[in-house]
């Protein structure tokens, strides 16, 4: 399903969750309710690819400075939420289903520069760890806001704020190593090459992005 929300001049217009250029398409919140076990599921295996990246940014950049004290705690809180949601299945009577292609970090890691330096690299690792965040924050947000069931709320809540602490502190470690000028040039590229695959990506109820 294509959205069709995507009327560029009315969005350039308007300012959305952690200045993304498309917002989510409201028909989302009402496909992931069909499944819960399915969206949790996904959920879950975001988390984990959250540590993941994490753990494999401080593999390959530990000499950077903050990149150890700073994302270290991080590692443990994503897990944490890896946990939170696992428990949140296992508390409905779900249990966690196989993990699917991500389609949209997929699509995101194609938006990386080919053959660039190791500093290139890292701007990038950080900024698109900054952007999963950021969208994943909106989404959070979204069925935080528009879910019925109390707790769901609550627990997306919780789930929104956290992610947007993350995003502010991968744009803060891409400040700490980068021009402020050069950061967010790059910034403002890798926003408008979410906004140019996302209105493309099926809208399905069992993904988070
Ligand atoms: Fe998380
Ligand atoms: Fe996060």
């Amino acid at each position: 399903m294509k959205t069709d929300l995507c009327n560029m001049k009315a969005v350039a217009e308007k300012k959305y969750t952690l200045g993304l250029k498309l917002p989510t398409d409201p028909r989302w919140v009402d496909l992931t309710q069909f499944s819960l076990q399915d969206i949790l599921t996904d959920h879950a295996y975001c988390e984990q690819k959250a540590t993941s990246a994490m753990i494999s940014i401080i593999q390959q950049y530990a000499e950077r400075e903050g990149i150890v004290d700073l994302l270290s705690p991080v590692v443990a809180e994503e897990w944490g939420h890896f946990r939170a949601v696992l428990a949140q299945l296992k508390k409905r009577g779900l249990s966690l289903g196989e993990q699917r292609q991500d389609m949209y970090v997929k699509h995101l890691m194609k938006g990386k520069k080919k053959g660039q330096s190791r500093d290139g690299y890292f701007l990038d690792m950080l900024l698109i760890c900054a952007m999963i965040e950021a969208r994943s924050c909106e989404r959070f947000k979204t069925l935080s806001r528009k879910l019925t069931d109390p707790e769901l709320k609550e627990f997306y809540h919780q789930f929104m704020v956290a992610e947007a602490s993350h995003y502010k502190l991968f744009l803060k470690l891409a400040k700490m190593h980068f021009e402020d000028q050069v950061v967010m040039d790059r910034w403002q590229y890798w926003l408008d090459y979410e906004a140019s695959f996302i209105k493309d990506l099926p809208l399905r109820g069992d993904r988070l992005h």
